[in-house]
């Protein structure tokens, strides 16, 4: 509505999980760094935590992008299903080609196909995002998967992304085999005050039409620091906030965006 005004090829903050638009934060830099790092050396299970908003799947995504050609992945977004449906998936979006009528021919299917990726020396790599919701047979599953090893080496990497409600589930006695095998946790903490600006900038200049141009828009160091305070750094609800002050700015015609605007979006998208 507002991209022609602003001279936006899009816009900046739309709440999908866009890789385009990653920004490394430190934090976020972090946890990429854990992870290439546990694939990389094969350590089995791995884990990613963090509270609503923070960017976990963006994180997931942007991770696909960059991985190398010798890693194939499959990406679980919303594994609300039985575990046969959760092994078919991902036997599917690893591209494993049959027809499978039951639970012992898919393992077998992905157990020949682990073992011929690694006997090329790829790295197979499965996401399961909103992990928090799997249920404890489909997590027992996933334990199941991740023992299919060579003498060697774990022949699956298994990232598990989730809200922190997965490591309360994790700590359950009856999944103390799978909590222990976890070899790399991260926890993906909002960002800081002093990235808040760059984060905006960041966007914005993805965003431009014409990406030498001027950016068309200014938020004020106040606008900036009120953001902050009501969005505590989760980059949801800085996106929610930046998308309505926008849409503020365009409908009263000024290219700044200042403080009474954004708290007076506050009350309007995010209810504080
Ligand atoms: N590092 C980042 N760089 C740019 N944008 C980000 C980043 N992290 C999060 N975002 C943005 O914040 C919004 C929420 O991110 P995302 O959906 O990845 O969060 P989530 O942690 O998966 O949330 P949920 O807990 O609801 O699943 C998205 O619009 C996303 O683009
Ligand atoms: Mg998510």
């Amino acid at each position: 509505m507002y991209n022609d005004f602003y001279g936006f090829k899009e816009s900046p903050f739309n709440v999908t999980s866009d890789p385009e638009f990653f920004f490394p934060s430190a934090n976020h830099e972090e946890a990429f760094s854990h992870l290439i790092f546990g694939i990389r050396q094969r350590k089995g299970i791995l884990a990613i935590t963090g509270e609503i908003g923070t960017g976990k799947t963006t994180l997931c995504r942007t991770l696909l992008n960059r991985l190398d050609k010798n890693i194939k992945s499959a990406l679980i977004l919303n594994p609300y299903f039985s575990e046969i449906q959760l092994l078919q998936l991902i036997v599917k979006d690893l591209g494993i080609e049959g027809n499978f009528r039951n639970k012992l021919q898919l393992i077998e299917a992905l157990n020949q196909y682990l073992i011929d990726q690694a006997l090329e020396g790829n790295t197979v790599v499965v996401i399961i995002d909103e992990a928090q919701n799997l249920k404890i047979r489909q997590l027992e599953q996933i334990r199941l998967l991740s023992n299919l090893e060579t003498e060697k080496t774990k022949l699956l990497q298994i990232i598990l992304v989730g809200q922190p409600e997965l490591l309360d589930k994790l700590r359950l006695d009856s999944l103390r085999q799978l909590n222990q095998r976890i070899s790399v946790r991260y926890h993906i903490l909002p960002l800081k005050k002093e990235e808040l600006q760059q984060y905006i900038d960041h966007r914005i200049h993805i965003a431009r039409k014409d990406p030498n141009s001027h950016p068309g828009v200014q938020f004020s160091n106040e606008a900036v620091d009120a953001i902050f305070h009501f969005s505590h750094g989760t980059p949801r609800l800085i996106n929610i906030l930046c998308d309505r002050a926008l849409l503020n700015g365009f409908v009263q015609e000024t290219r700044l965006i200042d403080q009474p605007m954004v708290c007076k979006c506050a009350k309007e998208a995010i209810n504080v």
